[in-house]
């Protein structure tokens, strides 16, 4: 609303500015002009002097004419050399402090939540008093109502925030102490709404790891084992084929299909935690039990976290964290959590109600 304001005051400024300059422009024209012929009918010039003024004025005219407009391109120009140093200028809520450690390879005990609450900034309270662990080897899923928290998690597990209350743990020591970069190299994550670039295929996967961009062989790799491989091999240039329909000769994909480019490059980064938050959300049913059928593959020996709306992908996990409220209400694999009766069950029993 602000930048609608504003964009609003200066549309209307330089209405102004610029009908008045224009006015200005025209009257001192032509006001000339007439100055000129004035003289002449008066006898002070003659016909000669009167033809060469007249082509004089219009030629000074077009030139001063045309250092105004570049002024004003000049001004144009910097508002948004404004904006881009103001965008570099955007500070992380969270960074590395110094002396930062590196994020241990392999992790050995894994991440654990203790007690932590979390209010976003001039916010309620979105989590109180969460704990769980997340171990080596294990895969957990979340599920919950939109807006308990799902993703507010993941986003303190990258520490793209910290929490406000309670701590963060991975092997044993606080998130905070590591260095940041580091932590995000070794996680990997693909959220709802993942990005889609308008480059070709191989550089779509490439932007999981940049360095790789080269490495046919592991961009490959990575392609076939998210299933991207297939999609690829049906375009008509094949991993360099553009994608998105921004430039010429651009092929769009169908959101399932993007979605496959956007695990390749989970899988490039060989992270060792990956987590999905509500990626298939564009795939049907059958696709998104493949993705997911092939995720728990890969991940197999590595931690994942995945967060979705369908029970037949959850089930998968090892162990399932029910939120709600800001807390984690129930916790368990599949099958003692259907025993259970409890809010799990429910929540199964009624998307199992609705598919048959
Ligand atoms: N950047 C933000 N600033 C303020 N509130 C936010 C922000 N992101 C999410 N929220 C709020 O936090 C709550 C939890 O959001 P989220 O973690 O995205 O839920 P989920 O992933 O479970 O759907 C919601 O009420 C949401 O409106
Ligand atoms: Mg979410």
């Amino acid at each position: 609303m602000r930048l609608h304001g504003e964009t609003a005051r200066l549309a209307r400024k330089r209405l102004l500015v610029g009908s008045l300059l224009t006015l200005l422009g025209t009257l001192g024209y032509y006001g000339t002009y007439a100055y000129v012929i004035y003289q002449t009918v008066a006898g002070v010039l003659t016909i000669g002097m009167l033809t060469f003024l007249a082509g004089a004025i219009a030629g000074a005219s077009s030139n001063i004419q045309l250092v105004f407009s570049t002024f004003s391109t000049i001004a144009d120009q910097a508002l948004f050399v404004g904006d881009l140093l103001d965008f570099f200028a955007v500070k992380p809520v969270v960074s590395s402090k110094p002396g930062a450690i590196a994020v241990p390879r392999p992790i050995r005990q894994g991440f654990e939540f203790r007690n932590v609450s979390f209010a976003y900034p001039n916010g309620r309270e979105v989590l109180s008093g969460v704990s769980f662990k997340l171990s080596p080897g294990e895969r957990i899923a979340l599920v919950g109502e939109n807006g308990q928290g799902k993703t507010t998690i993941v986003k303190l597990l990258t520490r793209l925030y910290d929490p406000s209350g309670g701590q963060i743990l991975l092997d044993g020591v606080d998130l905070r102490e590591y260095d940041q970069e580091d932590l995000w190299r070794e996680i990997g994550v693909i959220f709802q709404d993942f990005m889609r670039y308008d480059l070709t295929a191989t550089e779509n996967i490439a932007m999981g790891r940049i360095e790789e961009k080269d490495n046919i062989f592991r961009i490959r790799s990575a392609a076939q084992k998210s299933l991207a491989e297939e999609v690829i091999r049906k375009l008509p240039h094949g991993y360099d084929q553009r994608l998105g329909t921004r430039f010429d000769g651009g092929t769009d994909l169908s959101g399932g299909e993007w979605q496959k480019l956007a695990l390749a490059r989970a899988y490039l980064r060989e992270a060792q935690v990956l987590v999905l938050d509500e990626p298939t959300a564009s795939l049907d049913a059958k696709s998104e039990h493949e993705v997911f059928q092939r995720f728990a593959e890969l991940t197999r020996g590595r931690m994942a976290m995945l967060i979705s709306h369908r029970f037949s992908t959850v089930r998968m996990a090892d162990r399932i964290f029910v939120l709600q409220g800001g807390r984690i209400a129930e916790e368990g694999p599949h099958d003692q959590l259907m025993q259970n009766g409890g809010r799990y069950a429910e929540m199964f029993e009624l998307q199992a109600a609705s598919y048959r």
